[in-house]
């Protein structure tokens, strides 16, 4: 067995991230690349993929899914809706599944958790609907455990969330207007107990006014924020 890596995180911009896994898995998260205006040219295409999750059917996390589909061939894991919008592209490598359970693929464990926002997107001029958006745990080869809550606003069960999976990471919107703003964002880390926190969803456009500053000045005493740049990468 390889010795495993340390694990990284690169963002790249808006709510779209490229990890790198312990076990070397490259793991894309929501991916919208090319119309990203956050998102480096480097990364419009985003090479070999391992693994995609998607929390949710909004345009901004699933405009490039399809594209990125094809060229990498990479297995899709979300909510069942999504995978059977999917799969009526003539996609069928899917990991249909549904908030509360988990999966393990790609040597990975994957929990699916609750969102509070709404998910629907526009096919050949019509809203489809794309089932419940969502947000993951998930448990790498060497055990750290990375939480990405999706577009949401705060809810009470996160403390839950980190009652049960204890996430190391916790990846949370910032930005305001459709998700959590700096103030809920701050107070979810309280509930989901985590140390160290990725600010995401914020900076793309103008209508997103929070910012990692704000969110930083509100976090819990012994909360680390790592904001990343788009196209950085996390030591
Ligand atoms: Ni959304
Ligand atoms: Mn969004």
């Amino acid at each position: 067995m390889r010795p495993m890596q340390k694990f990284s995180t690169t963002w790249l911009g808006h709510g779209t991230f490229l990890f790198t896994t312990p076990g070397g898995k490259r793991v894309l998260v929501d991916p919208w690349l090319q119309g990203n205006p956050s998102c480096p040219a480097a990364f419009h295409k985003p090479g070999k993929i391992d693994l995609i999750l998607v929390t949710h059917g909004h345009s901004d996390h699933i405009d490039d899914l399809l594209s990125t589909v094809r060229e990498t061939g990479a297995p899709v894991v979300a909510i069942f809706e999504v995978c059977t919008w999917l799969g009526s592209k003539g996609v069928t490598n899917t990991v249909p599944m549904n908030k509360g359970g988990g999966v393990d693929v790609q040597g990975l464990r994957i929990t699916m958790v609750d969102a509070k926002h709404s998910a629907g997107f526009v096919d050949n001029g019509v809203m489809v609907y794309m089932g419940e958006p969502a947000g993951f745990v998930v448990r790498l080869e060497d055990g750290l455990t990375i939480y990405i809550a999706g577009d949401t606003a705060i809810f009470g069960d996160m403390k839950l969330i980190g009652e049960l999976y204890e996430p190391d990471v916790a990846f949370l919107p910032i930005g305001d207007r459709f998700t959590m703003g700096p103030d809920t964002a701050a107070y979810a880390c309280g509930l989901l107990g985590v140390k160290k926190v990725v600010p995401l969803h914020w900076g793309t456009f103008g209508l997103l006014t929070g910012t990692p500053d704000a969110f930083k000045a509100l976090l819990p005493v012994g909360v680390e924020m790592l904001a990343l740049k788009p196209g950085e990468t996390t030591e």
